[in-house]
């Protein structure tokens, strides 16, 4: 069957998302302690982030196995999902280049269970894995929260859609 793929990529970014950025320690890819010990988080921006379920709580992204980040979240023990505000279109871009998965000069909060959030982030999600499910050419990865911090201060989110970046209509809804 002929299938375009390129426009069933174009259809589906019809579909307006948030955005998110997943941080992780690449602790797995070390050799030794000192080597762990030095090892910076990465982070990556994805819009397929959803919940799952309530309970318990779970929540889901999906990562191209493509990805030179792939290994690193496949094996990591948890991750850490931040919601990003408007004000994070150009964090995103950056943690959305080939090969730009790097943290430093990014504006971070520590986390209890390790993976820092991004500042100014609407809400913060530590997770454990749970699962790694291969699905096509991406692997759905399911978390299951064990923390969670809102931030209503941080004013409206960053929207995608049709490739783009963008807003809401009514720009920060009411709290
Ligand atoms: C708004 C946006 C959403 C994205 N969502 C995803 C996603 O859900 N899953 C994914 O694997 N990549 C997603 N990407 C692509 C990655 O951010 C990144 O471009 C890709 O991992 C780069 O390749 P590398 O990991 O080999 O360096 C998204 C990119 C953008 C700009």
């Amino acid at each position: 069957m002929d299938f375009d793929t390129k426009a069933f990529r174009d259809a589906l970014g019809c579909f307006p998302t948030g955005v998110a950025v997943m941080t992780a320690a690449p602790l797995a890819k070390a050799s030794n302690l000192k080597e762990a010990a030095e090892t910076s988080h990465i982070g990556i921006t994805v819009n397929s982030f959803a919940s799952v379920s309530l309970d318990p709580p779970l929540v889901l992204w999906c990562i191209d196995r493509r990805s030179r980040r792939y290994p690193y979240f496949a094996e990591a023990p948890g991750f850490t999902v931040s919601i990003l505000a408007s004000g994070h279109k150009a964090v995103s871009a950056r943690l959305a280049g080939q090969g730009e998965h790097s943290l430093d000069g990014i504006a971070l909060v520590p986390t209890k269970l390790g993976p820092p959030g991004l500042a100014d982030s609407l809400a913060i999600f530590e997770c454990a894995r749970e699962s790694v499910q291969d699905a096509g050419d991406h692997a759905i990865l399911i978390g299951r929260v064990l923390r969670f911090s809102r931030n209503d201060g941080a004013g409206a989110p960053l929207v995608y859609f049709r490739g783009r970046y963008g807003a809401l209509a009514q720009g920060e809804p009411p709290a």
